[in-house]
């Protein structure tokens, strides 16, 4: 059994043996050699989690979902967006288009159009929020919305999809989803509606490699202002990370059909899977933490990077939010997003253009309390996309692999998934801290438009 699973995971990782440390992982993701890893693993201090402390056992048997509002969990039809492909690389708008886009993003952003209303009725307390930041690799989308379309109860959630490039094909597929609540909101500052100026890349803008003494000479528009490790602005970098901001201060704060919403909402990325109980072990870990089971934990993450070994369905972990180790699914409240926000000054002026490793800043140097994570032993949602973003794309990192592994591993172990309740063990994490950023984000001009989202 341990086996199969390392199997599937080496496999959902790729060229990645089940059994390497975080650090060696890591740094095999990122291709770096010996010396940048150790360098890098030095300012992330990633190590293995320590011994459990203490555990305590937290009940929850049947209070949790209502059985006769669930579904049976049939499997369906897969490719639930069609067979849309984009092409390789997006052409740039003409200014005409920018100016139509951009017009019809604010139109949408202010419509907030919830699709399928009629056929699942209004968003209550009771919904399960789930948004999703996309970009373009829809193949992978695809397969994340087919998994999501297996979710048990997700006829009772609002699935939101946050769009940093505004392609009509992938818009028209999205708005055909017919399995629950769907809405899309798109990030409007994005570089394809400013192929030629900032947030886009600016033909004054100095370029990533030159000389800071250099660059004051010849007056580039930057020249001031490079990041940590001497290098300049280059567009592509900064967006992941301003999306991540701007939409997190959008959904919770501007959504009119979440203004009076308490409840947890799960922050998803384009290419991860999900597991068909994903809900309901979100809601027993939701209410584990309402209810204050665990040790005073503020958000969940419904993924790790766990050594596959000690895996256990029904079994949960709370421990020190760690970036690189927790940032899959993290599922929090509005007012965890409000104490965020009161240290948008950290989080905007960190020069580094990761938002998790970002945010680890945060919750070390400005959060009163840091960040505490419950999360389950046994993954509900991998990251599939592991593979295209670090490595060439090969055969092993195709989606719809990747895809399939998973699912073979939700069939062998189908009889541990919806647990009827958690035991939750706490676990001292190590005490790191990030000493220093990554870089990427030096530019004053992404620090302002950073802090724009939160005035
Ligand atoms: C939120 O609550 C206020 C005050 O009770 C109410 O007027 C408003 O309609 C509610 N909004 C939504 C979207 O339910
Ligand atoms: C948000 O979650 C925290 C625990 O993470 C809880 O203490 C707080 O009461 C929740 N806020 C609301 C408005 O329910
Ligand atoms: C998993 O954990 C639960 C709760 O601690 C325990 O009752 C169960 O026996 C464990 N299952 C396996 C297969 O080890």
């Amino acid at each position: 059994m341990e086996l199969l699973l390392s199997m599937i995971i080496a496999k959902i990782f790729c060229t990645v043996n089940a059994d390497l440390s975080l650090e060696r992982y890591f740094c095999k993701l990122e291709k770096l050699d010996a010396q940048s890893c150790k360098h890098v693993a030095g300012i992330r201090g990633y190590s293995k989690l320590s011994e459990n402390e203490e555990t305590i056992t937290s009940n929850l048997f049947g209070k949790i979902l209502d059985d006769e509002n669930l579904n049976s969990g049939d499997i369906r039809e897969p490719e639930p967006l069609g067979t849309i492909t984009l092409p390789e690389t997006i052409s740039p708008l003409n200014p005409v288009s920018i100016e139509e886009i951009g017009n019809k993003i604010r139109f949408l952003n202010a419509e907030q159009k919830i699709y399928n209303l009629e056929k699942y009725g209004p968003v209550n307390e009771k919904t399960c929020v789930i948004v999703i930041q996309v970009h373009s690799r829809v193949a992978y989308l695809n397969q994340l919305v087919t998994s999501l379309s297996r979710m048990r109860n997700v006829e009772n959630s609002l699935i939101i999809f946050s769009h940093d490039l505004y392609l009509p094909e992938l818009n028209e597929a999205i708005r055909k989803i017919d399995f629950a609540r769907i809405m899309q909101i798109f990030y409007p500052h994005s570089i394809q509606l400013n192929p030629n100026r900032f947030p886009g890349p600016s033909p004054d803008d100095c370029p990533r490699d030159l000389n800071p003494t250099k660059a004051k000479e010849i007056k580039c528009r930057n020249a001031d202002h490079p990041d940590i490790y001497g290098h300049y602005r280059e567009a592509a970098f900064p967006q992941t990370k301003h999306h991540w901001w701007w939409k997190g201060n959008f959904v919770f704060r501007n959504l009119n059909v979440l203004q009076n919403y308490t409840g947890v909402i799960a922050f998803l990325e384009e290419d991860y899977y999900v597991t068909p109980d994903f809900l309901w072990v979100l809601k027993l870990m939701e209410d584990a933490m309402m209810r204050n089971l665990c040790h005073g934990c503020n958000l969940l993450s419904l993924g790790t990077y766990l050594s596959p070994k000690k895996l256990n369905y029904s079994q949960a972990v709370v421990t020190n939010w760690v970036s690189t180790e927790h940032n899959m699914a993290m599922t929090f409240n509005k007012t965890l997003w409000e104490k965020l926000t009161r240290c948008a000054q950290t989080f905007c002026e960190f020069d580094d253009y990761n938002w998790d490793w970002t945010l680890f800043q945060v919750s070390n140097t400005c959060l009163e309390s840091k960040l505490e994570v419950l999360y389950p032993k046994a993954a509900r949602v991998y990251h599939i996309g592991d593979c295209g973003l670090h490595h060439k794309m090969t055969k092993n990192c195709d989606s719809k692999k990747a895809a399939e592994a998973i699912d073979k591993g939700i069939k062998q172990y189908s009889s541990f998934l919806f647990p009827d309740n958690i035991r939750i063990d706490y676990l001292k994490g190590n005490k790191m801290f990030p000493k220093k950023g990554n870089g990427g984000w030096g530019d004053l001009r992404d620090r302002e438009l950073c802090m724009s989202f939160v005035q």
